[in-house]
């Protein structure tokens, strides 16, 4: 990161400073890595998708990446190569204060891709949680001093609105939003923009929405046409043009432990992941 300030406008600087995205250490200011949660309460959308193949895209094109799992499932740790059940430390350790988050952060087998894995243990931090001193931002504190060491640091969140994706909401810049392009597919979304509101008002008010990304997209078919029509006029110019087929190798990729631009570079999921990083990054040119 600090090299890439040799190269920053002063007005940048400045919307830096201004913004509260900035520090000045030694008359230097550094610009801070940007934290993205991918979230949506409902279920199977293609959180989880995203954040593996999304994080591994933006490493991909040479940007220093962490990807933090916040989801008991720990589908983000298995899906990169972790072994859940034998990591050292966990986002779990993190959160109750046992280790630090540069303990608990691990290399991926892929270039400029970190991890902060989880477990089931993570299941217990939303009951502790209840218990902690200002348990919405236990997250935010834990990730401050770690935000200057990558570009972009994406989180991974489970499905539900309870504690954990609180602290993820208020640890993050912006949301990124997977939609399933599937009956219903707005439903829930409602609740997911008032705790942003929430969160916004109350604990972190620079939050704003990244994008939404339709998945699951069958372009055969007039239903995923309609609801592509129906989240564009709900969320207008904030959905991605890149959306994401359905493509059974996206499916087949977690198990071998393996994000989409490795295990089939040429597919169809590979080359939307890849369109979906490009976009990213040009839309996160100066935060660079
Ligand atoms: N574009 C896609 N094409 C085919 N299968 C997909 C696609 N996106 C996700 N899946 C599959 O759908 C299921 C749910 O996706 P997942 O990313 O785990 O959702 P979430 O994290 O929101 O619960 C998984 O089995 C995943 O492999
Ligand atoms: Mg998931």
């Amino acid at each position: 990161m600090l090299s890439a300030l040799e190269n920053v406008s002063r007005e940048t600087f400045i919307f830096y400073l201004e913004s509260g995205k900035g520090i000045i250490s030694s008359e230097r200011v550094c610009v801070l890595g940007k934290i993205i949660a991918v979230t949506n309460q409902k279920g199977g959308v293609g959180k989880t998708t995203t954040n593996i193949n999304l994080s591994a895209c933006v490493a991909e094109q040479g940007k220093r990446v962490l990807t933090i799992d916040v989801d008991p499932q720990g589908n983000t740790s298995s899906g990169l190569g972790i072994d859940k059940k034998a990591v050292p430390y966990s986002v779990y350790d993190m959160i109750i204060g046992e280790c630090s988050a540069r303990d608990a952060i691990m290399r991926t087998n892929f270039e400029n891709l970190d991890i902060l894995p989880a477990n089931m243990d993570l299941a217990g931090a939303e009951i502790e949680l209840v218990a902690t001193n200002a348990r919405e931002t236990v997250l935010k504190r834990c990730l401050d001093d770690l935000r200057m060491d990558y570009d972009f640091i994406f989180i991974d969140c489970p499905p539900s609105l309870g504690l954990l994706t609180l602290n993820a909401l208020t640890a993050s810049d912006t949301l990124l939003i997977p939609i399933q392009c599937e009956y219903y597919a707005l439903e829930g979304v409602g609740q997911l923009m008032n705790t942003m509101k929430i969160v916004k008002q109350r604990l972190n008010p620079a939050i704003e929405i990244e994008g939404v990304v339709l998945t699951m997209l069958d372009g055969r078919t007039n239903l995923s046409l309609q609801v592509m029509q129906e989240v564009k006029k709900h969320f207008q110019g904030k959905v991605f043009l890149s959306f994401i087929p359905r493509n059974v190798r996206l499916g087949e990729a977690p198990s071998h432990g393996l994000p989409i631009n490795i295990y089939d570079s040429r597919s169809a999921g590979a080359e939307a992941y890849r369109a979906l990083a490009a976009e990213f990054l040009a839309a996160n040119k100066e935060s660079l």
